[in-house]
Order: structure tokens, then C-alpha cells, then sequence
């Protein structure tokens, strides 16, 4: 099966079939995934606090970014592979956005780039696609703006707040995103946007009217102890699967259950009986 490429999600709206979408940060969950059929996989910021233990994604930085992605390119054969451009790689001007940007694609190999924000990003977002860099947009709950919106607050709930993001969308379409994540915005805004834009839309707590959905892999799976976000939904416990099999673990390690004949090498006895033995050298040593 050939890579999943950013016409056939663009197509993918056209033809009004979801598009599913999954946090990965790691080669055995990007292997997973891929073998699960999950389209488009994110080598989210977010690794700054399932992975990293931070209390934002603020601390991110590129060399993380190409950490992770790589291992995750090693991982997914068919998935398209979206790396997420860190706080700091292109707040400072377009040209930095597309210094970083192709670091990225050449060290660690995604097809695809993705960053926060709209209209204030548009210009990049045109460098990089002129450049032919598939990129993702991604508004409403940026979680790169959280001191600005003094926590992780749902936007886009009033008129002008609503209209700005409006603008952001279209301000995005212009500058040629293949698709655009929808974080945390009123789901009748995001079915709007949804109505209105040709790009599909990428919904993360944005109501179920968007063209596809993102989760993290860590909220889904029960993986991540802090905190679990409203928007998401959890489809296992593996958190309390790994304790039970770190505890069943100790328990055999203590009584001496584990590990048995079974996980050993084995010798012919009449070697260690030899080396039982003490040998003259021996004998001199001890005397
Ligand atoms: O970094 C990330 O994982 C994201 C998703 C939550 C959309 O941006």
C-alpha cells in the first residue's frame, strides 16, 4: 500500500468520508497505528507533556520534534506523517519558519508540516507550500497562545472572536493548507467552517461536525495520568494494564517465579562441575 498523500485527504472531504487522525511519538505506537489503517499521524507538540512530563508545549523544541518524528517515520510505512513546528521555530519571521521547516523534512523525513495560527502565519504558510511543503493549519485553542488566553480556554465563543477565526481559516485556504485542526471552538462554529471551507477540517474538541477528528494517543489509550481533557474519550485502560503487568512482575521476580528454565541458557553440567573444581593455579593463589 503506497503513502497516504495530502490530495487523497483533500479528496477525502470531497467524497465526504472521515478522516481519522492520531497523536504518535514513538516507532512501536507509529507501527501500530499505521497497521490499524489510521491515515494521517501527528508528531504533536503535545510530546512535551505525554512524553516529557512539562505542564505545557511551550518548552518543545525542533530537536525534539526531529526526535520523534524520526522514529515515528521508521514506524509508519503508509500513514501521512505531520510534524508539528515547535514554540519558538516560526513566531520570529517567515524565513526562520522555513529554516526550521526544511531541517525537519530532510533530518527526519514527514511529509507534511504543521503550525499554529492564521492570518498572523499565512505568509509562511504560502513560503512553505510555494516551497512544496505540504502544511497543516491549526486554530481556535492554540496551545502555544496559553498565556495569552490564560489557560486552556475554548475560543471562538463570542461574534468577533468568531469572525477572527473566520478570517483565520480563509486567510489559511489562501495560502494553500492541505487541511486545518479545529482545537476546542463551539461545534456550530466548526460545523460553519466546516460548510464553508474546501479544506477539510480537522475537529479536537469541535463537535462531531468536522470532516475528520485528532486525538492524543496517550488521552484515548488512558496513558497519561494528569489530566484527562473533556474532549476526549478514553478506548482503554492501558495505564492500569501496565501497572498490573509492572506488579505481577515484581510479585514473581520477589518470590523467585521468574525467571525459570524456560527464559535460560543452558551448559553442560560437566563444565561447571570442572570449574567447581579448584585447579592447581588455584590452589597456588590460596596459599
Ligand atoms: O500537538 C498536538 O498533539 C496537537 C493536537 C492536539 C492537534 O496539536
Amino acid at each position: 500500500m503506497a503513502r497516504v498523500t495530502p490530495d487523497q485527504i483533500r479528496q477525502m472531504k470531497a467524497k465526504g468520508e472521515r478522516i481519522p487522525m492520531l497523536t504518535a511519538y514513538d516507532y512501536p505506537t507509529a507501527k501500530i497505528l499505521d497497521a490499524a489503517g489510521v491515515p494521517m499521524i501527528l508528531v504533536g507538540d503535545t510530546l512535551g507533556m505525554v512524553m516529557q512530563g512539562y505542564e505545557t508545549t511551550l518548552p518543545v523544541t525542533v530537536d525534539d520534534i526531529i526526535h520523534h518524528t524520526q522514529a515515528v517515520v521508521r514506524g509508519a510505512e503508509h500513514a501521512l506523517i505531520v510534524a508539528d513546528l515547535p514554540f519558538g521555530a516560526f513566531q520570529v519571521s517567515p524565513e526562520e519558519t522555513m529554516r526550521q521547516s526544511i531541517r525537519i523534512m530532510k533530518e527526519a523525513g514527514p511529509q507534511a508540516i504543521k503550525l499554529e495560527g492564521g492570518v498572523r502565519v499565512a505568509a509562511s504558510v504560502h513560503a512553505l507550500t510555494e516551497a512544496g511543503i505540504p502544511v497543516m493549519g491549526h486554530v481556535g485553542l492554540t496551545p502555544q497562545s496559553i498565556n495569552a488566553f490564560g489557560g486552556f480556554k475554548a475560543q471562538g465563543k463570542t461574534e468577533r472572536a468568531a469572525r477572527a477565526l473566520l478570517d483565520d481559516v480563509a486567510a489559511l485556504e489562501a495560502a494553500g493548507v492541505f487541511a486545518i485542526v479545529l482545537e476546542v471552538i463551539p461545534a456550530a462554529l466548526a460545523k460553519l467552517i466546516t460548510e464553508r471551507t474546501s479544506v477539510p477540517t480537522i475537529g479536537i474538541g469541535a463537535g462531531p461536525d468536522c470532516d475528520g477528528e485528532v486525538q492524543v494517543i496517550h488521552d484515548i489509550l488512558g496513558l497519561f495520568p494528569d489530566f484527562t481533557p473533556r474532549h476526549t474519550k478514553r478506548y482503554g485502560e492501558l495505564g492500569q494494564s501496565i501497572r498490573e503487568a509492572v506488579t505481577a512482575y515484581l510479585n514473581e521476580v520477589r518470590a523467585r517465579s521468574f525467571p525459570t528454565e524456560q527464559q535460560s541458557v543452558a551448559i553442560d553440567p560437566v563444565v561447571i562441575e570442572r570449574l567447581r573444581t579448584p585447579t592447581k593455579a588455584d590452589k597456588a593463589k590460596a596459599r
